[in-house]
């Protein structure tokens, strides 16, 4: 179902928890709401969730109004028709994995078919033959599984993820990151997923909504996010970003070149500082000349305390929103290609 958020906003205690943000999640896409802690991301999922009241501004659900603070609409969470899978999976302890998939339905008032829904919910998570156990006679990804059949067994509109894989170790995290990602997308879901972690977001989302400090910096698809990241938060929280000038140009580490390919080509002289070998190929710290540390790859090992010249061709470089290209090309005048090693 297509939601969308129009100038929502928060604050608590007379501080800003969100900036009035406006967001629109297409029928059957996975967005990732991606920022640092205390961004804001949680609160905004709660207020679509119906967890907490906006302070105003409007929310719609396939073109009707659930939240809106000048219209007096608030529609209850229960009747949002939304699935939620927590952090902490906020599973109820004292129910059977049946029962808490089944509360899921009771809470959204879907008595008609429960056993059958239950059992479908908990076939597509394959826990078949665990109805019976308790939370506790079940493994991080057992109890994962279960939170999440809990949350599509109402076949929810939208299903909102808040950290949900946070709680479990690393080669758990990444099979359920496939595994969750391929139910959502069979299953036709409509799907909000907040995380602080990147690799998580680029890896699962159709679009990346960035945050910062209560606002949204950036949106688009993880491609365009990496590639064209257009504010400097934005290229330093994802991926290695190496700086031609401070917050203005940024290039990507496989973008630099270790020899001159063009006479366009802007060069940078630097000194090897930490190499790191990470199997299929060399990561390569180093000091540039008058700029910070970069990160670069290499086929081959370098030596620490080497002097290099690295290359940049201007197609690779980003410019962030805001700085002027033309004024910033004639400041750096077109150096003069250096002796090659
Ligand atoms: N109930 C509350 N009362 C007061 N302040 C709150 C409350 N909930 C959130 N905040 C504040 O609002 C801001 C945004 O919090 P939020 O939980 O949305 O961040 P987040 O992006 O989810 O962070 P994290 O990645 O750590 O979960 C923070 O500064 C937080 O301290
Ligand atoms: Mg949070």
């Amino acid at each position: 179902m297509e939601i969308e958020i129009k100038g929502i906003h928060k604050s608590f205690a007379g501080t800003p928890a969100l900036l009035p943000t406006d967001l629109k999640l297409r029928q059957g896409e996975f967005t990732t709401l991606l920022g640092p802690s205390g961004c804001g991301k949680t609160t905004l999922l709660r207020m679509i969730a119906g967890l907490e009241q906006p302070d105003g501004g409007e929310i719609y659900s396939a073109g009707k109004c659930i939240y809106s603070a000048s219209k007096r609409t608030d529609v209850p969470a229960h009747k949002r028709q939304f699935g939620m899978v927590f952090q902490d999976f906020a599973l109820w302890p004292h129910m059977t994995v049946f029962e808490n998939v089944a509360f899921g339905l009771k809470a959204a008032k879907q008595y008609s078919g429960l056993k059958e829904k239950v059992t479908e919910a908990l076939a597509m998570v394959r826990l078949q033959g665990m109805e019976d156990r308790y939370p506790h006679q079940l493994s991080g990804g057992q109890q994962q599984r279960v939170a999440f059949a809990r949350a599509v067994a109402i076949r929810p509109a939208l299903v909102l993820f808040d950290e949900p894989l946070s709680a479990l170790d690393a080669v758990l995290r990444e099979e359920m990151r496939v595994e969750m990602m391929s139910l959502v997308k069979d299953m036709g879901l409509t799907a909000l997923y907040v995380t602080h972690d990147q690799i998580e977001a680029m890896s699962m989302s159709d679009e990346i909504v960035v945050m910062r400090k209560g606002e949204v910096l950036q949106r688009g698809t993880p491609e365009s996010i990496y590639k064209a990241p257009s504010h400097p938060f934005v290229a330093s929280f994802i991926g290695k970003s190496n700086w031609l000038e401070p917050e203005r140009a940024m290039v990507r580490p496989e973008q630099v070149k270790w020899s001159r390919t063009s006479d366009d080509d802007r060069s940078y002289a630097a000194t090897v500082r930490h190499v790191s070998y990470v199997g299929e190929r060399y990561e390569i710290r180093l000091q540039v000349d008058g700029l910070d540390e970069w990160t670069v790859y290499s086929s081959k090992r370098a030596t620490v305390q080497e002097r290099v010249e690295l290359y940049v061709s201007p197609e690779s470089i980003c410019w962030m929103q805001g700085a002027d290209i033309s004024s910033a090309v004639q400041q750096q005048p077109n150096l003069e290609p250096l002796a090659l090693g």
